[in-house]
């Protein structure tokens, strides 16, 4: 299963670095090559004669091992495996990845990869639950790193809760999963999604109902087959998805500033309801009752993202997929929003309250693009997802 993939394994100075041997194991067993590194905390948990008889590689240890540079820099250590796992990932680790630091070999080879990263952490319950390594977490995933575990039990330390890392055989299916070669592998996939809040003063804003679900699920979908996915949110309540590269943002012009930086991309996918006005006589003070008078908001238009990344994509390849949300006509309304817009599909939506669709579990959706209008049957966000993931994958080529 994991023939021919090579492994950048750096263990973390844990308890739990002692799975690691196990890890190796089973790594080999499945066929993968596995390039150990061992921070000096780790060397204290397990031998790096262990770790380097299993690997049937020497381990790295040394940043400024000069024969190594001669002939494999970390540079290049760090680029030849397909994926880098870090296990243990200690919060010290963590903590490291998370703020860019650079200490030694293995936080170096973090810093100098453009290979995908993948931690399981392990550490004690209460440094899990610590407010700075939670901190930590939600920065690493947002950079699009990868997590597996940790797993809730008995820690060595006496405790219960979450801390333990993840079991050697989770780690090898998170990585295989990881690994495989879905039809988007390669392909960068740019989705917004959510609604935009506009401020009317410090305290007050204007938005809409958009719970952001689709949003998720078209980027879990795409990321499952394999494309690197970024996905820029506004306040959104639905979960965040896995695995992608996240972007928070508020206002229409913060979410039309953060696709334009995300661009080029193969493949964009506009699920946010962004809100089409903002106040243009926002306020920097708190709008204060004054007897008498009511306050008069005025209004600007917002950048249209959609109709701009269509202009800049005319032409070139890649793929362009709008969203109407509709509450009359809808296949009308969403045919000459195609044509408005200039994009090259529009997934419209029934929106009215009675459908249930917006902020609900499911959605009934018409696929429109130039062949014309194509209704799918109502069913869960995520088959939609998943059914306009492998469309996207077949037209780019790629299904
Ligand atoms: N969209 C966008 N930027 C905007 C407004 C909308 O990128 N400023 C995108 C949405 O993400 C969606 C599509 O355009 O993919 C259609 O959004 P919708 O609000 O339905 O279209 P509008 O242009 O606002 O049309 P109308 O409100 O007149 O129906």
């Amino acid at each position: 299963m994991l023939t021919g993939k090579r492994i950048l394994l750096i263990i973390g100075g844990g308890i739990a670095a002692y799975k690691c041997l196990d890890l190796i194991r089973r790594l080999r067993e499945r066929g993968a090559a596995v390039t150990p590194v061992m921070t000096r905390a780790a060397e204290e948990f397990v031998t790096p004669l262990s770790v380097s008889a299993l690997a049937g590689e020497e381990v790295h240890r040394d940043l400024f091992d000069l024969t190594k540079e001669a002939e494999m820099g970390h540079i290049q250590l760090s680029r030849v495996a397909d994926l880098v796992v870090v296990a243990p990932a200690t919060a010290d680790l963590m903590g490291k990845m998370a703020n860019g630091l650079a200490s030694d070999l293995a936080t170096t080879l973090l810093m100098a990869t453009d290979t995908p990263v993948m931690i399981a952490p392990a550490m004690n319950v209460r440094m899990w639950d610590h407010p700075a390594t939670q901190r930590n977490l939600a920065q690493l995933v947002a950079d699009g790193v990868a997590v597996v575990g940790p797993n809730e039990g008995d820690m060595a330390c006496g405790e219960y809760g979450p801390g333990r890392m993840a079991e050697p055989m989770e780690i090898v299916a998170a990585l295989s999963d990881a690994l495989s070669d879905g039809p988007l592998k390669g392909r960068k996939i740019l989705v917004t999604s959510g609604p935009t809040h506009e401020p009317i003063d410090p305290v007050r804003y204007i938005a809409n109902r958009s719970s952001g679900s689709q949003g998720t699920a078209i980027a879990n979908a795409l990321r499952a087959l394999g494309a690197d996915v970024i996905f820029v949110t506004g306040p959104a309540e639905a979960a965040r998805p896995d695995g992608v590269k996240i972007v928070e943002v508020e206002t229409a012009r913060d979410m039309h500033d953060a696709v334009m930086d995300a661009l080029p991309v193969d493949a964009g996918v506009f699920a946010a309801a962004v809100a089409d006005w903002r106040v243009a006589s926002a306020s920097d003070s708190k709008i204060k009752k004054t007897k008498g008078g009511l306050p008069v908001l005025e209004f600007a238009e917002n950048p249209d993202i959609l109709a701009k990344v269509s202009q800049l994509a005319k032409g070139r390849p890649g793929l362009v997929v709008g969203f109407a949300a509709e509450t009359d006509d809808v296949v009308e309304n969403a045919t000459s929003k195609r044509q408005r817009k200039g994009c090259d599909w529009i997934v419209a939506n029934d929106v009215s309250p009675e459908t249930g669709i917006m902020g609900g579990s499911e959605n009934a959706v018409v696929l429109i693009s130039e062949d014309g209008a194509e209704s799918w049957p109502r069913m869960g966000k995520a088959e939609v997802a998943k059914a306009l993931a492998e469309r996207i994958a077949s037209a780019l080529g790629a299904g």
